[in-house]
């Protein structure tokens, strides 16, 4: 399985058969390496309502025929707007084609603004994504929580995605802590320094994290890791 860091939550993740993209936050991204109309793939995945991370969802699912996986409110949206979706949510797990989706607790918001107002999105999520015989864990937007050692229990996780950007989410020492709860293999530091208000250090993060024993992967933009 091939992991690619498209900046903020978003990553391409390719298996032999099938490319998922996770949280598509391209346009109006000031860091994306890529342009919505120019991804394929099968699947994306959106872990919450924020404009952040539904992003072009529809607009990629539409233009490829891709399934959007999402909680039930989001589903329900994106399906509303013409795409095809599977509704999952926190707890549920699904067999697809490429693998298991698995949504996990997240402590965040889900509602996504538009001119006319917020659309309230259901709870926020992240997921477990077993394919190949990896387990990706994409914590989504999060503050620490003590379940994400149940994470780590129910299944080993190869890599964890975990934002360190603080401000709207966990920060680096409380990811430091997220990582000893989880204890994954690998960890990449993903929603940070998109925007001023996220700016945080990944070599900060790393140097911190190394104490878990846990294989520390800053990824550039762009950057593909294989695991
Ligand atoms: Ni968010
Ligand atoms: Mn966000």
């Amino acid at each position: 399985m091939k992991l690619t860091y498209w900046s903020h939550s978003c990553f391409l993740l390719e298996t032999g058969k099938h490319r998922l993209v996770i949280d598509p936050f391209l346009t109006g991204n000031p860091k994306a390496p890529v342009k919505a109309d120019d991804v394929k793939c099968d699947y994306v995945l959106v872990s919450h309502g924020h404009n952040d991370h539904i992003g072009d969802a529809v607009a990629i699912a539409k233009r490829t025929g891709a399934t959007v996986i999402a909680n039930y409110e989001i589903a329900m949206f994106c399906a509303g707007q013409g795409a095809n979706v599977h509704p999952l949510h926190i707890g549920g797990s699904r067999q697809f084609p490429f693998g298991r989706v698995k949504l996990t607790l997240a402590l965040h918001g889900s509602a996504y603004q538009t001119e006319s107002g917020f659309i309230y999105m259901g709870n926020p999520c992240g997921f477990v994504i077993t394919a190949e015989n990896k387990t990706v864990y994409h914590a989504g937007d999060t503050g620490l929580f003590l379940d994400m050692q149940l994470i780590g229990q129910r299944q080993k996780i190869d890599v964890a995605l975990l934002p360190i950007g603080d401000n709207f989410t966990m920060g680096v020492d409380d990811a430091v802590a997220a990582v000893e709860f989880v204890k994954p293999r690998i960890v990449v530091p993903m929603h940070y320094d998109t925007f001023d208000v996220i700016k945080s250090d990944p070599r900060e993060f790393a140097s911190k994290a190394a104490k878990t024993g846990a294989r520390i992967e800053v990824l550039a933009v762009g950057q593909s890791l294989e695991v």
